[in-house]
């Protein structure tokens, strides 16, 4: 058996929007919007239920004790504190929060709080959403109110899930609600992102709040399809789109030149305003990474950024996503190295797969290797002087999975839908190992 270091932070993840459901108690967001346009969310399905999680949080949390899951990361719900978008808080929402605080707190489990994982309320959308800096001082009004309501019991806080999913999916390829398609908003909105999440850094600073502050970005490894000069070219670019754009302003205070210069076709970033460098890379505690995948690239001309992908040959998991954890320890070595050595935490890492029911059963062993495999890949980062320092799996229960609604489960808990049965997974009960034995039972290494 392969040990984690001592104090080593275990948990599990969720979001508001894919798990709580309570459409009725709290206001519209752009996913409720979005899962009303036809042919965008598969199925039409949609967030007013999904786990009921708002009604049935005792009992989730008790499987959470029940499983032995020091550590639960969860997002809170935008359109739930300020359901009209403006300034008029909601009582009751944060009551909501109030109340899964108190529960948490009974069971002994610590919260790490997402401020926004993509649920804004419809209104500030109606009012350009991401797009329209006012949005920043909303934002940061939005986590005042959290900071002053549950500052003293929550020591740790995440502003942003993955900047590149909000500004690109949900502007540039319009996969995620609000849905745009236009380059000049993508960047505009991903600057805008990264500049609250700095203005809210900046704020929490300037009031000494206790506790710690980070950024959750989906990071990914980005190798050359082949040996062509080309697709090492691609490869850079790719990484630049996805990883380089949002690292490196909040830990160098700059855009990577590059890109500037890729991307000056769509825009003169006059968005960019004196300062806001300055601020987005106000210094973080931590930085949180979801890792899932890699990707392979070579020259496509045409493609986005002039980028093919090819498979890499590896197995892949229900979403089509292949599986390669070294792509995880690549990754950590790399922020190590050019990051300047932050303390990181794997703050989503898991699997979808397509789950059956036997015997009032759950035997979900890929998913088992996939969570043996990236645990491993994270001892390896470690050893090579990653200051990683805890992994959330993604996540506690099957829930909504945006665009692919309730079909792709990536829970170590089976939800059934139709009867809200919670059912653990056998790798609900692996895990659990791993966090009794603060250690994982090392394989052999398939790729
Ligand atoms: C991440 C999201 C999370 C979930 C997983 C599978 O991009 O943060 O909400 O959808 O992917």
């Amino acid at each position: 058996m392969r040990k984690f270091p001592e104090h080593f932070v275990w948990g599990t993840a969720t979001s508001s929007f894919q798990i709580e459901g309570g459409r009725d108690t709290r206001g519209e967001s752009i996913w409720d919007q979005f899962c009303k346009n036809p042919g965008k969310v598969l199925n039409g399905d949609h967030g007013e239920v999904a786990c009921d999680h708002i009604n049935r949080y005792p009992e989730d949390i008790q499987l959470m004790k029940d499983l032995d899951v020091p550590w639960y990361r969860f997002s809170i719900s935008w359109s739930r504190i300020f359901p009209d978008g403006d300034r008029v808080v909601n009582e009751e929402g944060l009551a909501f929060y109030d109340r899964l605080l108190t529960e948490l707190e009974a069971k002994g489990i610590k919260p790490a709080v997402t401020l926004y994982h993509w649920d804004l309320p419809q209104a500030l959308q109606d009012r350009g959403g991401w797009m329209n800096r006012e949005i920043v001082e909303e934002f940061a009004h939005y986590c005042e109110v959290l900071f002053d309501r549950f500052g003293d019991r929550v020591s740790n806080w995440i502003t942003h899930n993955e900047p590149w999913v909000v500004s690109w999916l949900g502007h540039g390829s319009g996969e995620h609600a609000p849905g745009y398609r236009d380059i000049p908003a993508f960047l505009k909105a991903a600057h805008h992102v990264l500049l609250s999440h700095g203005k809210v850094v900046e704020q929490f600073r300037a009031k000494q709040r206790k506790g710690e502050i980070g950024i959750t970005l989906n990071l990914n490894s980005s190798y050359a399809a082949d040996e062509q000069p080309s697709s090492k070219e691609a490869a850079v670019r790719w990484d630049g789109f996805l990883n380089r754009w949002f690292l490196d302003p909040v830990f160098k205070g700059s855009y990577p030149a590059d890109m500037l210069e890729h991307y000056s076709v769509y825009t003169d970033f006059s968005f960019i305003k004196e300062g806001d460098l300055e601020a987005i890379a106000a210094p973080v505690d931590f930085l949180g990474i979801n890792y899932y995948s890699i990707s392979y690239l070579n020259h496509q001309p045409g493609a986005w950024l002039d980028a093919g992908h090819e498979g890499g040959g590896h197995r892949r998991t229900a979403m089509g996503w292949e599986v390669y954890a070294k792509g995880l320890s690549d990754l950590l070595i790399r922020l190590k190295e050019e990051y300047n050595n932050p303390v990181l935490y794997v703050t989503e890492n898991g699997a979808a797969y397509d789950d059956e029911v036997t015997d009032g059963k759950v035997v979900d062993s890929d998913r088992i290797q996939y969570l043996q495999e990236h645990l491993d890949a994270c001892l390896d980062a470690i050893e090579a002087g990653a200051d990683l320092r805890g992994y959330f799996a993604w996540s506690f229960l099957d829930n909504f999975e945006w665009a692919f609604g309730y079909s792709k489960r990536f829970g170590l808990v089976y939800v059934d839908f139709e009867t809200q049965e919670r059912i653990p997974k056998e790798s609900a009960k692996w895990f659990q190992q791993v966090i009794q034995n603060n250690g994982v039972e090392v394989q052999v290494k398939t790729n």
